[in-house]
């Protein structure tokens, strides 16, 4: 018989970080002008006070997610000092994948030059990065993997009706990535995701591609209020669950990085779970809703600037279509 050795505890931790902004930047002002000419009223001012946002970025026609996400994914990588060679795992999070098939994850893979590791997308719309990270997490634990790749990129103006000016005023065009690494200390501390398709109605693009025709509305359909009623719910259950499954309090969070779909929302979490607002970090201002690629996205930019540090304990929670949402407790 062999003698027993203790086996070593395996957790993920994030090494390294990256985004990508499209260059093109459009303000409210610019949307607004954009909008008058089609006979649709809206304001900076009306934008600004509903949803916090300010600009967002829109990716040339063209320009698909998975070279957004090529270009984050190699900043996470120069971040995490490490190349395409050693990561053995590929999950992209995104509604907006460049074709029907095959997933924009393998089209990711042959843009960095890997072969041979899984590459998957993810499709939980806002939550796909939470979802995303989860997933990598619970494939490193298991021995699966050891290097990952966890991307959300988006270029959701594709999806939007701009003659609807409930819902192309708040979202835009993105990627973000982490690598997300073995490691015997977490790391990641707990996850936790959900989903109700009871409410897939309230936020949806009801289109599909059937005998060579799009049938159904290809575009994106929203009602807000009902959306913003339920995530309010949900993103503070999620945050307690999570400090709940580590043991942790409230007080133990540096950084709340949200979904960064409306900034009435994202405070209204942080009140919740009694925290500054100076503890939440916002990118919506400037980046408008990017769906999945909002975490990654917050994350890199709070990071880079030196406002989020190694070693500090961060919540990520998002929350969207179909109705899915969750959360990640995370040491940096
Ligand atoms: O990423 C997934 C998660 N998504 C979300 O979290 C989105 C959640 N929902 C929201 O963020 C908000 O519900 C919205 C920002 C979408 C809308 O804000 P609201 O405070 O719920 O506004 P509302 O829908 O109640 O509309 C108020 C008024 C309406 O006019 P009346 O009926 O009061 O005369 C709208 O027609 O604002 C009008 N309105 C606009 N006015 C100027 C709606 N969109 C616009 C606009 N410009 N772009």
């Amino acid at each position: 018989m062999t003698p027993h050795t203790p086996a070593i505890p395996r957790y993920s931790r994030i090494v390294g970080t990256g985004s990508m902004l499209p260059p093109r930047r459009v303000t409210n002002a610019d949307l607004a002008a954009d909008l008058a000419r089609r006979g649709i009223d809206t304001s900076d001012e009306w934008i600004v006070a509903r949803t916090g946002i300010h600009a967002r970025h829109f990716a040339e026609p063209g320009v698909p997610a998975s070279d957004l996400a090529v270009v984050a994914a190699r900043h996470a990588l120069e971040a995490a000092g490490c190349g395409p060679e050693g990561i053995d795992l590929i999950i992209v999070a995104t509604s907006t994948p460049d074709m029907v098939f095959p997933s924009t994850a393998c089209i990711v893979q042959a843009k960095l030059g890997i072969q041979g590791c899984p590459a998957f997308d993810v499709q939980a719309v806002c939550s796909g990065f939470v979802y995303a990270l989860t997933v990598a997490d619970a494939m490193i634990r298991a021995g699966s993997a050891s290097r990952a790749l966890v991307i959300g990129a988006e270029v959701f103006s594709r999806l939007l009706d701009f003659n609807d000016r409930t819902t192309c005023v708040l979202f835009g065009d993105g990627a973000g990535a982490v690598v997300l690494e073995a490691s015997e200390c977490p790391g990641l501390l707990a996850t936790d995701l959900h989903a109700d398709g009871r409410h897939v109605g309230i936020l949806c693009v009801p289109g599909h591609v059937s005998g060579g025709q799009v049938s159904g509305h290809p575009l994106l359909q929203m009602d807000g209020q009902a959306v913003f009623k339920l995530a309010v719910g949900v993103l503070e259950q999620a945050a307690r669950r999570v400090l709940a499954k580590a043991g942790r309090e409230e007080s133990d969070i540096d950084w709340l990085i949200p979904h960064q779909a409306n900034i009435r929302i994202m405070q209204g979490t942080a009140r919740k779970l009694r925290m500054p607002l100076d503890k939440l970090i916002v990118t919506v201002d400037e980046h408008g809703n990017t769906s999945a690629a909002s975490i990654p996205l917050a994350l890199d930019v709070a990071l880079r600037s030196g406002r989020v540090q190694r070693g500090d304990t961060l919540l990520l929670e998002g929350v969207g279509g179909g109705f899915t949402w969750g959360a990640v407790l995370l040491d940096l």
